[in-house]
């Protein structure tokens, strides 16, 4: 595949980024996933998220992101919400989920964006099983202006953070589920779209695998995303 051209449909979809929340990529289906996700598990720890590996390192630097579609990204980011930061406040991990993997917390990112890029996705072997699929709500809040209004927002949000608590929010909000199946990567709002994980149903037949790379955190010195990305680190 030629990433030199592939960022490019982004152009067209700022509009659809800024209405929606969120916006998908063409499918990355064609790659040898297989081998990708052989070579980034055998770095990734036996927690949920692992902080950017070496193969995992390699792999993104293959889709070229730094050179096509995060400049458009910052360019968007000053103008529409007037991030001051730099190009290089960047938060990458790997999302390692194993059959029967239960976790189940919704939360606002503390970067503006966060593109997710499929790696592995499992197949549901029963009816009514999941298979790890992103939960969102686009556009559940307002960007917050400055670092209190961020917290707050995260803390009123917090009453909907677990499974009942997004189905009761389900009910108000409009809730989007994607599953990846097709291998698209999605681009989504991070910081205004509340999302979540579905758990991995045991009997799954394999684990699921996805690479997540979260740009600028609009409040990096005052903001609790520090604070919380060590929590969930635990
Ligand atoms: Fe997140």
């Amino acid at each position: 595949m030629n990433f030199e051209d592939y960022w490019d449909c982004i152009d067209d979809k700022f509009d659809e980024l800024l209405k929606e929340g969120y916006v998908k990529f063409p499918s990355i289906a064609n790659l040898d996933l297989s081998q990708i996700d052989k070579r980034i598990s055998s770095q990734v720890s036996n927690k949920t998220y692992t902080e950017l590996g070496v193969e995992h390192k390699k792999f993104i630097d293959q889709l070229l992101l730094d050179q096509y579609l995060v400049p458009k990204l910052l360019n968007f980011a000053k103008k529409e919400f007037g991030y001051k930061g730099l190009i290089s406040n960047q938060y990458h991990i790997a999302r390692s989920a194993l059959p029967g993997d239960q976790k189940y917390r919704a939360h606002f990112d503390s970067h503006m964006f966060t593109l997710v890029i499929p790696i592995s996705i499992p197949q549901v072997q029963e009816k009514g099983g999941t298979i790890g699929e992103l939960v969102f709500f686009p556009n559940t809040r307002g960007f917050p202006k400055n670092p209190f209004f961020d917290f707050i927002g995260k803390l009123w949000f917090k009453q909907y953070s677990s499974k009942s608590g997004m189905e009761r929010l389900s009910k108000k909000r409009n809730m989007i589920i994607n599953s990846f199946n097709d291998y698209e990567p999605l681009l989504f709002l991070g910081n205004t779209v509340f999302h979540s994980n579905q758990p991995v149903s045991s009997n799954v037949n394999s684990h699921r695998l996805t690479l997540l790379a979260h740009y600028f955190d609009p409040f990096p010195k005052y903001g609790i995303g520090s604070l919380l990305r060590k929590i969930r680190f635990r």
